[in-house]
């Protein structure tokens, strides 16, 4: 089964392609990770995941999209995040990477209603376009602030290396900032970074030049995109294959494909695999690897993905959460080799 077989970004192998997605947990204080969190991503690695990604990780305070999310702007997060990695790399073979991001005009919420300013905290954006109408308008972030945000994702994957993390993933997805970026729905900046495509992707490109600035042949970088936002005129399939073709001449080594997120009431058919188009015509039309995502729940299914070329990675949210032995049992089911952890090992029969 290619589901577990190994495969190699720069010079980190993966042991097979099963991934935990980056799953927002709403459970820090003052952006810690704690014993929940150990629990949490640990027990993924109990499973026999290729590799966890932990959630979306605030860049900074203001970049969270509720005052509980996880954050990576001060030392003794750094710390906190370090006893999950050396957990992981001390017990199993699973690598373990961390989703780094801004929420700008989505932040500042919590069960997805904006917080008050005495609550929460002012948003910002490229634009003065709130996300829904009841909403704020978020500051329009200037230059020199956008410059210094580029900085801030780059000495957060300066922590995460600190911590020991084997991969770096940008979040450009789901209507945050960096997507807010890239949209023209949602960035009608007139400047170097509003207008034509090259100027909607520079926040993204210099965040990129930036993390990967820091990155070595060890510590491979995914950035996980929205492949279309199902809107008319929005940021789409064909702008998010031209990105990809970018992003390789700019050494990322994945796009992890989801969608949507930045319209409000943007229509989107779920069903079994819904996202996995969006990642097979990014890997046709450009060779860059890609991540499949969204309602796959099966190894039977991951499977077919791989074999069918349309994804590399399979990542799993839901499914992972239901099923933190998810790898483990897939493989025995499957009949797929698959590393136990040694304590386990009389489970395979
Ligand atoms: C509880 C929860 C939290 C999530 N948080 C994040 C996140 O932090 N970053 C992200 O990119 N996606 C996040 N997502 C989206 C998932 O990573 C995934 O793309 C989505 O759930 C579809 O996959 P699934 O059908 O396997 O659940 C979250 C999903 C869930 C269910």
């Amino acid at each position: 089964m290619i589901l577990y077989s190994p495969i190699t970004f720069r010079n980190l192998e993966l042991k097979n392609r099963w991934v935990m997605s980056p799953m927002c947990m709403y459970s820090s204080e003052n952006g810690l990770a704690n014993d929940f969190h150990f629990v949490h991503y640990a027990s993924r690695a109990q499973g026999g995941t290729g590799l966890i990604i932990v959630e979306a990780t605030g860049v900074v305070p203001e970049g969270r999209i509720t005052p509980k999310c996880a954050g990576l702007w001060n030392d003794e997060q750094t710390q906190s995040f370090k006893k999950i990695v050396d957990f992981v790399h001390q017990n199993s073979e699973s690598k373990i990477g961390i989703q780094l991001g801004h929420a700008g005009r989505k932040s500042s919420t919590w069960n997805g209603k904006q917080l008050s300013l005495e609550e929460g905290w002012e948003t910002v954006a490229p634009s003065k376009i709130p996300y829904h109408e009841s909403e704020r308008v978020p500051h329009e972030l200037t230059i020199p602030e956008i410059k210094k945000l580029v900085q801030d994702f780059k000495d957060a994957t300066r922590r995460a290396l600190e911590a020991g993390f084997d991969v770096i993933e940008i979040h450009a997805a789901h209507g945050y900032l960096i997507h807010q970026f890239m949209s023209p729905l949602s960035n009608v900046r007139n400047d170097e970074y509003g207008g034509s495509f090259e100027n909607r992707i520079r926040f993204l490109v210099e965040i990129v030049d930036a993390v990967n600035d820091l990155l070595d042949e060890n510590h491979p970088l995914f950035v996980r995109i929205s492949g279309t936002e199902y809107t008319e005129n929005g940021w789409s399939l064909e702008e998010s294959v031209e990105l990809a073709k970018f992003l390789k001449d700019k050494k990322v080594d994945l796009i992890d494909v989801s969608s949507g997120g930045n319209i409000h009431g943007a229509k989107i058919t779920l069903f079994d695999g819904y996202q996995v188009p969006l990642a097979a015509e990014i890997r046709k039309k450009t060779g860059m690897k890609t991540g499949a995502v969204g309602l796959i729940k099966t190894a039977e299914t991951a499977e077919e993905i791989l074999e069918k070329g349309e994804a590399d990675l399979i990542l799993v949210a839901r499914e992972i959460l239901r099923n933190p032995y998810l790898a483990i049992q897939g493989s025995f089911n499957g009949k797929g080799e698959c590393d136990f952890p040694h304590q386990y090992d009389r489970a395979r029969i």
